[in-house]
């Protein structure tokens, strides 16, 4: 090969290779689910960043979560999940169910005010601290009774002999949950062996204490990459270790009733495994009746995405320019087609994922913020100043936290707004 060819050559790999590697034009405008929600945004909207909750799509999520649900299998809601109490209200209404998962001591306040029949299972141990505090601001006016519809978490000895002490003092009983690893590895119980001197202090103060039941969390069932071990695979095991603990009980400590007591597992990752078979008769979840991104799993392919935040475009311009490269601006647009039209949205840098107009993307090289994010798209992108653009929480318990108010929807229309959980 001569020098001319060489050089026609490597030109020629050159400009295949910033052919293949040169972005595609990926913009496209609302879909019709989307063109309506905005033109009723524009319409009846708060023209600020909000989250808005489509009530039509979470009910199919609900129908979907109960269908084929042995009546001994009962369902518990997740509360930090779905952190409204309207939101709580309705689910716990269209599902039939008085169960709630709670994970923080002033949504815990907030529920026993509100929800005076509601069956409260703690999803995490609380410093003892958090669990006095509760107690010190309770007032039983709602009707609310700790000592019946109250299971607080406990990990282990030490902290069980906290919650006694807390208990004698007080002069109340306490009803606890006795957290089991079965492979999660969070924490709880590791093996039966460590159940009984937990199981002792329990039956030694009947006044003080009482058994509620177990909970045994196992999201790591449908997360482990396939060529480590199967779902089934690891479901079975987790069963397997749950089972062990409940026949240490039934050997050793015949008079407590197995059936009497509230063995809670699952989440949304694994619900469809528990709907088969399982050891449980009590089933958490909360995610999945608003499907965020992070729930975009096998298991849960039937559910519906029925979350976005909608925030309003606040400048519109022809092309990205970024500071100090005002030069490239055209070489850059040329580059990526997805940056010839830019948009300055209202607020940004949430955990979420750009959904509708699609193909609208952040610059790295212009950067993020909190306050007005650019995002840029393609000439394919039909969108103005006033219009929203919509984006998909990647998970809902802190997202939905962050923007006031949650609108509610039905067939496109705002028909709600429905106030977050205080902090
Ligand atoms: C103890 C426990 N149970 C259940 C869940 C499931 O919640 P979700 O269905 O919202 O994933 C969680 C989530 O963190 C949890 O910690």
């Amino acid at each position: 090969m001569n020098r001319r060819q060489f050089l026609i050559g490597a030109i020629g790999a050159g400009l295949v290779t910033t052919f293949l590697l040169k972005p595609s034009d990926s913009g496209a405008s609302y879909s019709p689910y989307f063109k309506e929600l905005n033109d009723e945004l524009m319409e009846n909207g708060p023209y600020k960043p909000s989250m808005v909750v489509d009530l039509d799509r979470m009910n199919r999520n609900i129908q979907h979560l109960l269908q084929g649900l042995s009546p001994d299998l009962h369902y518990r809601i997740v509360a930090k999940s779905l952190p409204s109490p309207e939101l709580l209200g309705h689910i716990m209404k269209e599902a039939e169910t008085n169960r709630l998962m709670v994970f923080h001591q002033p949504f815990l306040s907030h529920i026993a005010e509100k929800f005076p029949k509601s069956d409260v299972l703690l999803g995490k141990p609380m410093p003892i601290k958090s669990a006095e505090i509760f107690y010190s601001s309770f007032s039983n006016s709602s009707g609310f009774d700790p000592s019946r519809q109250l299971q607080w978490l406990i990990d282990d000895r030490e902290r069980l002999v906290q919650y006694r002490e807390l208990a004698r003092e007080l002069e109340i009983k306490m009803r606890v949950s006795i957290e089991i690893d079965i492979g999660l590895h969070r924490g709880g119980l590791q093996s039966p062996d460590e159940l009984a001197p937990l199981l002792d202090i329990i039956l030694a103060n009947p006044d003080r204490l009482e058994l509620g039941g177990f909970m045994g969390y196992d999201p790591h069932v449908v997360k482990l990459p396939k060529i480590v071990k199967s779902a089934e695979q690891a479901y079975a095991e987790s069963q397997q270790i749950y089972q062990g603990f409940l026949d240490l009980v039934k050997i050793q400590y015949p008079q407590i009733d197995i059936a009497e007591l509230c063995l809670n597992g699952a989440g949304s990752p694994t619900i469809a495994l528990h709907k088969k078979e399982t050891v449980i008769n009590d089933m958490s979840a909360g995610s999945c009746l608003v499907k965020p991104v992070d729930f975009d799993i096998d298991t849960l392919q039937e559910f519906l995405p029925a979350s976005y935040i909608a925030t309003p475009v606040l400048k519109k311009a022809d092309s990205m320019t970024i500071p100090s490269l005002e030069s490239l601006k055209g070489v850059l647009n040329w580059w990526d087609p997805n940056t010839r039209q830019s948009f300055f949205i209202y607020g940004g840098k949430w955990m979420a994922k750009y959904e509708s107009p699609v193909g609208l993307q952040e610059s790295g090289l212009y950067g993020t913020s909190t306050n007005q994010q650019l995002v840029t798209g393609s000439g394919k992108i039909d969108l103005d100043v006033d219009d929203h653009v919509f984006l998909r929480p990647n998970q809902s318990e802190f997202v939905f936290l962050q923007f006031g108010d949650l609108l509610t929807v039905k067939d496109q229309k705002i028909v709600g707004r429905w106030p977050i959980l205080k902090q």
